[in-house]
Parts: structure tokens; sequence; C-alpha cells
């Protein structure tokens, strides 16, 4: 069984809407962060400040190809898991890869509270959040299965993702 590999920008819902269709389909949730924070004993936050980004890259590189190598997984990945194409090539090998995307108003409401998303962290988030969201929308926006959760509760984003998957994942014949 494919897996489903949902991507998008901080704050469009993936690790809660993984969630949710990992107990609706009876598949393994895994998330990116989460992962890497449990096997590291430490925050995302912490490994931005303390080896930076590029090392966080490569652990987040080694994490996908271990998630993407296996199967009947819903795996959440990180905002910035789209910059590097070798993630979405392995990631697609395996699985339906699906794009949450929310205009940047949205974006900047849902992550208000939020202390944790070391690329936004300090003053002026929205300039932060607005120009990381330009530079990355032909990246998120070149993924061929995309859900616009602007407008859309949870409840109707996983429905939504689900029917998306349900078409593209095949007949089910395939149980491995
Ligand atoms: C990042 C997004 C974060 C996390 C890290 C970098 C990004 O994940 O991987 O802070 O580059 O967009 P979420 O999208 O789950 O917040």
């Amino acid at each position: 069984m494919k897996n489903l590999v949902l991507v998008g920008f901080m704050g469009s819902g993936k690790t809660v809407v993984g969630r949710r269709l990992a107990a609706q389909l009876g598949m393994e949730f895994c998330d990116c962060d989460q992962l890497i924070e449990q096997r590291t004993g430490r925050r995302i936050s912490d490994i931005f400040a303390r080896e930076g980004e590029a090392f966080f890259r490569q652990l987040e590189r080694a994490l996908v190809r271990e998630l993407a190598a296996g199967s009947r997984r819903v795996i959440a990945t990180g905002g910035g898991v789209v910059l590097n194409p070798e993630n979405l090539r392995d990631l697609s090998a395996t699985g339906i890869i699906i794009c949450l995307w929310a205009e940047p108003e949205v974006l900047l409401q849902r992550l208000q509270h939020d202390t944790d998303r070391p690329l936004l962290a300090g003053t002026d988030r929205e300039k932060k959040l607005r120009e990381l969201l330009a530079q990355r929308a032909p990246l998120y926006r070149a993924i061929p299965l995309c859900v616009d959760t602007t407008r859309l509760t949870i409840e109707q984003t996983v429905q939504a993702v689900h029917e998306l998957y349900r078409q593209h994942a095949g007949n089910g014949t395939d149980t491995r």
C-alpha cells in the first residue's frame, strides 16, 4: 500500500491532518520533525541554533530516505522538504505526495502562538513568512496534487486529502 505524503508550508496542517488520516486509513503515522526530535532528544529550534540549518537538512534527508523505503505510512514532512529534489524523488517513488496550501494571512493566524519555528523566530514574523512563502511557492505549486486549505476546516481537509489519495493510490490490490 502506497504511503501518503503531506508536504506544505509551516502551519498548513500536515501534522494534525496526517495524524487523523493515518487513524482513518489504518496506516502508521510518521511526523518527520517529531521523529527528529525524539531521536536526537533535542528541539528543532535547538538544532537550528547550535548546528545550523544545513545540519538539520542532513538529518531530514536521511529520515526521508528511511521513511520512503517503507510502506503503509502517512508521512507528515517538514515545510522545507521540498527544497531538496531528492526528497521528492524518493517520496514519490513509494507514495502519493499531496500538498496542503494556505494563503499567508491564514498561515499567520494559525502560527500566531507558535514558538518553535526557527525560520520565523524573532521580529517581523509576517515579513519573514511572506518572503519564505514567496520563495517556496513555486516548489509547492509544482506538486501535482494539492488541497487549498485556506477556507477549509481540519475535518474538510482530511476528507479532501483522503479522497485524493483514494483516487490516486490504485485499486488496493497491492497490500504490502
Ligand atoms: C521548516 C519547517 C518545520 C521544521 C523546521 C524547518 C521549514 O516543519 O522542519 O523548522 O523549512 O519550513 P513544519 O512545516 O512542520 O513546521
